[in-house]
């Protein structure tokens, strides 16, 4: 088969040849976006008087089949026209004829891929915050039943201090809203349009960028012809705020997986969002937080993959950044996957509050309390501190917890301490009292989850 730019060319290359250069297996997926750039172009041609009207009318009705067919899934493309900017342009010429062939006038593919990228991009990440929000209503519902469920706070996965498991939670909405703000911001520079750049260094046909762009539905225009046919830094950081929002994920699986286990019992994950084993019949696995936990590692990798494809290139566009793709592609299919997964398995998970309650009074979480007991009386917090250990010590070694201590004991080790220190240990007192902006005190974690619900409407 001739190619579309054989021209100077006496020989052809062998099929595994074309093989390796095309990119069509994947690049299929921007078919929408590239005949939606073309119908732009093309009416932007026709617009400026570089194409007459009669033309650009038949190749938009042409592009317009095209269009249909391919929502059918009736195209067929071939490895031999490379990749889906030839294929369809081929498919185009055979729908209307040679006319077809003016479609490609000052415009290269090199304009042409990139506007198909930020066309692509724009509308997933769109649809990646929208998924991002869904998630956070998810932890605002769990957090806001379990409020004054109190549980062990964890520092170094040592049991710290009590806290609310609902301010536990919220914890991940914040971190979910910071993800959500930067895919927010990075559209102001994925919603460009580099339209019209041509090959590098723009053309010399009268066209008119903004209209192009403004048919698109992009708020401005690359300014610069070179960087607007070489830029893929909004590719990186999609990329580089998806393993951000990606490792978030895998911090938060890790807690799942932990609380599942017989030896947390915080949680229990439904049915429907878990596993068994083919040996052994009593397991239930965490999988969908364990793939999730997985899947960041791809999703670090596709940044890597293209800061180091990206890294020594020279100006304008090198084949080399035909391998931006599958990277991104492979990132959005991995979040738009992660997002709906964990929310639903938050959604439906099972609280355990007894063992939760069981596992906060049985421990000694509560020995800043009495440190600051000691303190609020006017002993200095270091001697507090020090005092307070050496009842922990005293407790170890009889297999008592602080409050099990009885008043005398310890009188002895201060005589500040009054009877009002057992409620004071109390891990509900504790969290309760904790009031301090920002801190897991219940009428804290009902402010912020009121500012919260406002962030997701
Ligand atoms: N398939 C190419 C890519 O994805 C399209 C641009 C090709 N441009 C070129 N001059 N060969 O990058």
């Amino acid at each position: 088969m001739t190619k579309l730019w054989g021209g100077r060319f006496q020989k052809t290359a062998e099929q595994w040849v074309d093989e390796f250069g095309a990119s069509i297996s994947f690049d299929q997926k921007l078919v929408l976006e590239d005949l939606q750039g073309s119908m732009a172009h093309v009416t932007m041609l026709s617009s400026c008087k570089i194409l007459p009207q009669q033309d650009a009318d038949l190749i938009l009705s042409g592009l317009q089949t095209l269009q249909q067919k391919a929502e059918n899934g009736e195209l067929e493309y071939s490895v031999s026209n490379e990749d889906i900017h030839l294929n369809l342009e081929k498919l185009l010429i055979d729908e209307i004829g040679p006319v077809g062939g003016k479609l490609h006038t000052g415009r290269s593919r090199n304009d042409q891929v990139a506007t198909d990228m930020h066309l692509y991009l724009k509308n997933r990440v769109t649809e990646i915050i929208e998924l991002i929000e869904g998630f956070q209503s998810a932890i605002v519902e769990q957090a806001e039943t379990h409020v004054e469920t109190v549980v062990p706070g964890y520092t170094h996965l040592q049991r710290a201090q009590p806290i609310s498991f609902g301010h536990h939670l919220m914890t991940y909405f914040w971190m979910l809203q910071r993800d959500k703000e930067r895919m927010q911001e990075s559209l102001k520079r994925i919603d460009v349009s580099p339209l019209g750049t041509g090959a590098m260094s723009g053309t010399s046909f009268p066209i008119d960028r903004e209209l192009s762009a403004e048919l698109l539905g992009f708020s401005g225009v690359y300014q610069n012809s070179l960087d607007a046919v070489s830029d893929r830094d909004f590719i990186l950081e999609f990329l580089s705020n998806a393993s951000m929002l990606m490792m978030h994920l895998s911090r938060f699986a890790e807690e799942i997986i932990l609380w599942s286990s017989e030896e947390f019992r915080f949680i229990e994950l439904d049915d429907t969002f878990s596993t068994g084993s083919s040996i052994m019949p009593q397991k239930k696995n965490p999988d969908m937080a364990e793939l999730v936990r997985g899947k960041t590692g791809r999703v670090y990798g596709n940044l890597f993959g293209l800061l180091t494809t990206l890294k020594g290139l020279p100006l304008a566009y090198n084949k080399d950044m035909q391998e931006d793709k599958e990277g991104m592609f492979d990132t959005v299919h991995t979040l738009m996957g992660s997002l709906p997964i964990f929310e639903g398995m938050i959604r439906t998970m099972n609280v355990n509050t007894a063992s939760m309650e069981k596992a906060v009074n049985s421990d000694f979480s509560n020995a800043t309390e009495l440190a600051d007991y000691l303190a609020a009386k006017g002993m200095p917090f270091r001697e507090a501190h020090d005092v307070t250990g050496k009842l922990v010590f005293t407790c170890i070694q009889r297999g008592y917890y602080l409050k099990d201590l009885p008043l005398e004991d310890l009188q002895a080790a201060s005589p500040l301490i009054e009877d009002d220190i057992y409620e004071t240990l109390l891990p509900q007192t504790a969290v309760k009292r904790r009031n301090s902006l920002g801190g897991t005190g219940f009428d804290q974690v009902h402010h912020q989850l009121g500012l919260a619900k406002k962030l997701i409407g």
